[in-house]
């Protein structure tokens, strides 16, 4: 059976466009709806409790819009809050790790792992710990890179700042196969994490691993938009003072995106 309503997407700024990008690649008809908690951004450096109950906000908010399935498209709140709000909420609700960790799993030629991602989401464990249970002999390096989602929001992710930032970051790395973008804000740096990582280690951006992993979920749960035509998406933000156009129509190829762009009355 065919359903039509918008899924709902979740970060605490322009990172998770990346997720809805990967998103609307795989399944292209379908409609959604973002929110990006811009108001109370940055969340990396946030207590688990705060994330919890931002994230429980941002969930009310796009069930008030009537959103068939969420995805929690920030590995701060994913690692923090997924498991809280998974048991509170009857809805699908879907972040960015297993995705990624199942990917994993099944290359088996991807034992050396590096994970980067905000301080929060490290500080977590999240992604650590759910490696070691899948892939007990997976060997693991992460570290966690408080600048980057500052510097994304802001669009310096081509220019010299962030070429050094990057180069700091990661030069411990070594021998690694593979490197979790473990927030959702990397994939912007992607150019610069590659060229100073070399082309053999591949770099993975959860929302395509996700992305596909959702599409599973829709036709399982029967939620699947069978329409023919091409879905549309609207972003909400809790504040509007900032960069987030700029990056946003960059990164969608959309000029016309701030047409797209609604305040979010979130308490
Ligand atoms: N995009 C986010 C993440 O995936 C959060 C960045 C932040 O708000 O600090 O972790």
């Amino acid at each position: 059976m065919a359903d039509e309503r918008p899924i709902g997407m979740f970060d605490s700024g322009v990172g998770g466009l990346t997720v809805l990008k990967e998103f609307r690649k795989q399944n292209p008809q379908e409609n959604i709806i973002y929110l990006g908690d811009t108001k109370r951004f940055p969340y990396g450096s946030k207590s688990k409790e705060s994330i919890i109950e931002l994230t429980k906000k941002g969930i009310d908010f796009l069930l008030s819009k009537n959103v068939k399935a969420i995805v929690i498209a920030c590995g701060t709140a994913t690692s923090q809050a997924l498991e809280e709000v998974q048991k509170q909420y009857e809805i699908p609700i879907i972040g960015i790790i297993d995705s990624t960790v199942q990917y994993i799993k099944e290359n088996r030629n991807l034992k050396n792992v590096g994970i980067i991602a905000t301080t929060g989401t490290i500080r977590s464990g999240g992604w650590q710990n759910k490696l070691h249970s899948q892939i007990p002999d997976a060997i693991l390096s992460y570290k966690a890179c408080p600048l980057l989602a500052p510097m994304a929001e802001e669009g310096w992710t081509e220019n010299e700042i962030a070429k050094l930032t990057i180069k700091e970051y990661l030069k411990d790395f070594e021998n690694i196969n593979c490197l979790i973008l473990g927030c959702t804000h990397y994939p912007l740096f992607k150019k610069c994490i590659q060229e100073e990582l070399g082309e053999k280690v591949e770099i993975i951006n959860t929302g395509e691993k996700l992305a596909k992993d959702m599409k599973k979920i829709l036709i399982h749960e029967q939620k699947q938009n069978e329409s023919t035509q091409e879905g549309s998406y609207e972003i909400y933000l809790t504040d509007t003072e900032t960069n987030f156009v700029q990056v946003a129509s960059k990164l969608l190829k959309a000029p016309e995106i701030k047409e797209k762009i609604k305040k979010a009355d979130v308490e």
